[in-house]
């Protein structure tokens, strides 16, 4: 099986027109009006060359967008590579992140192992650096992903390594951008932890499976624990709802655990934020089974879990003040003879019974399982995170996931945490009127709505299981895929969630 490409990312201290590497990039805005110092250095180096390739309009710096200059005897730089930003007044942090991301896709692209940064000095003082730094970090791992472990035949000699160095020529600002690039590093491999879990499919990465990965998690780090509740010991909780999901497949579900606490804290004074994650590891949709077109994307059902997953992993090697409970319940729904039906009334673990219209309803009958084990766990702050329903994906497209809650606060901080790590969301609602559909005449609730706001109707379910918990919940349908690769990444699974959630948690920690 081939490894995944190795990235690494450091910061240096250099003079820009004297820095020794092979690409060299730098940013320039679309509506800016002639060079920054940086670039028309650079160009007078060059003999003009930058300033030609702008005025001839073949290089228009749209986001996105980029171009090769090839240096000479008077620059370090073999090449240099123009990164469109854009428009400057719509610049932000995402900007510079999707600048390093496209930078990195050439890289790989044309099998430049080494790169300096210098993207950053279009912007001037906008930004903090450190943020910047966080930035480059998470960009350059988002564009130099790519999934082809299992591709065997015609090595097309995929780079084994990048290594890039973001640079500055004043020490200082190389300190500030050092601090954020080891953050954002970790940030960033996380997430490509996640991408990689993700895309693989339900053959190789079965609930046991990922339960193991979860516990080769926890042994890495020793500010980690897992726990995990095979079938039995599920049954004897009386966590019906993951039993009832699990129960047409051979490959059994499992419950994970996972706990984070920083070392040397008063750890029980500290508040518990639970991090829920929906894995299903397959969703056929069980006996009311999907239809078959793209019934292979449904591997990525898992991507919840691994979301939360991959947020315990970067919280761990961020070491943040605070304790974090991982709670992922795993199942894979297909129908079988032994499978769960419309019709069943399901007690769940938090002992309020479910009536199954549609077994295709899966998410949340394992959702609410999870997110009861966090309120007995007495969890001050619940978020869950789930691919829980298409109809999600039709509201809000490719672009935003869902965000649902009970508690204002807790919406606007995740808010605030999506606008810095370009993880969008975007609010909905989930109350009683949505709550009252899921009423059963002969169960205290029932697994699916009416035709309508089936985002919310499912939102609904899940906070009648959250008890007097602050509770919020990201619906990830549709944006945990990329369709396509763009400018800025390769297609298959995004891990979305991570550095939304990280960057969560890391604003948490600061306010303490
Ligand atoms: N995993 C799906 C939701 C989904 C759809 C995720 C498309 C990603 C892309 C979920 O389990 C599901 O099947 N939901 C149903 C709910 C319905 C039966 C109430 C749906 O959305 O159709
Ligand atoms: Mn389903
Ligand atoms: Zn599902």
């Amino acid at each position: 099986m081939k490894k995944i490409i190795n990235v690494e990312v450091k910061t240096r201290n250099v003079d820009f027109s004297r820095c020794k590497t092979d690409l060299l990039a730098v940013g320039l805005f679309s509506d800016a009006e002639g060079l920054d110092r940086l670039t028309s250095q650079l160009d007078s180096k060059l003999d003009g060359a930058i300033e030609l390739l702008i005025k001839s309009g073949d290089f228009k710096a749209k986001e996105g967008t980029n171009s090769i200059v090839y240096g000479n005897d008077k620059i370090g730089a073999k090449r240099v590579l123009l990164v469109g930003l854009g428009e400057k007044k719509k610049a932000t942090l995402d900007t510079i992140r999707k600048a390093a991301a496209n930078t990195a896709m050439k890289a790989v692209e044309t099998k430049i192992g080494t790169v300096c940064l210098a993207l950053h000095k279009a912007f001037g003082g906008r930004f903090d650096l450190s943020a910047v730094g966080r930035s480059c970090g998470e960009g350059i791992f988002l564009g130099s992903y790519r999934y082809d472990e299992f591709v065997t035949a015609s090595d097309d000699g995929r780079l084994d390594w990048l290594k890039v160095e973001v640079i500055d020529s004043d020490s200082a600002k190389t300190k500030k951008l050092n601090k954020g690039v080891n953050c954002g590093v970790i940030i960033g491999r996380a997430q490509s932890y996640a991408r990689t879990l993700a895309n693989r499919p339900a053959n190789v990465i079965s609930p046991a499976k990922l339960a193991e990965t979860a516990k080769e998690l926890a042994h890495g780090n020793k500010n980690l624990a897992c726990t995990v509740f095979d079938e039995k010991q599920m049954a004897a909780k009386g966590m019906g709802g993951v039993l009832a999901v699990g129960s047409g497949s051979q490959n059994k579900p499992r419950f994970i655990i996972l706990k984070y606490s920083p070392a040397g804290k008063a750890v029980n004074k500290l508040h518990t934020v639970a991090l829920v994650g929906k894995a299903i590891t397959f969703d056929s949709g069980g006996i009311s089974i999907k239809p078959a077109a793209k019934m292979e994307e449904m591997k990525l059902d898992k991507t919840g879990g691994i979301t939360v997953l991959g947020t315990m992993k970067a919280v761990a090697e961020l070491q943040l003040p605070l304790n974090v409970l991982a709670v992922i319940p795993s199942a894979e729904n297909l129908p079988s003879g032994s499978s769960y039906r419309p019709g069943d009334i399901i007690t769940t673990f938090s002992g309020k019974t479910v009536e199954v219209q549609n077994t295709d309803a899966e998410g949340r009958m394992i959702l609410c399982d999870g997110l009861n084990y966090a309120v007995k766990q007495n969890c001050d702050v619940i978020i869950d995170v789930a691919t829980l329903t298409g109809a999600c994906h039709v509201a809000l497209g490719k672009y935003m996931a869902g965000l649902m809650g009970n508690d204002e606060k807790l919406i606007k901080q995740l808010q605030r945490a999506a606008e810095e790590s370009g993880e969008n969301v975007w609010p909905m609602p989930s109350g009683d009127e949505y709550a009252e559909e899921m009423k059963s005449k002969i169960a205290d609730l029932k697994n699916i709505g009416s035709r309508w706001g089936g985002a919310c109707t499912a939102a609904a379910f899940l906070r009648q299981f959250v008890g007097d918990a602050k509770w919020a919940h990201l619906d990830i349908a549709g944006v945990e895929m990329f369709e396509k690769p763009s400018a800025f990444t390769a297609e298959g699974s995004s891990g979305f969630g991570v550095r939304l959630l990280t960057t969560y948690l890391i604003n948490l920690a600061d306010l303490r």
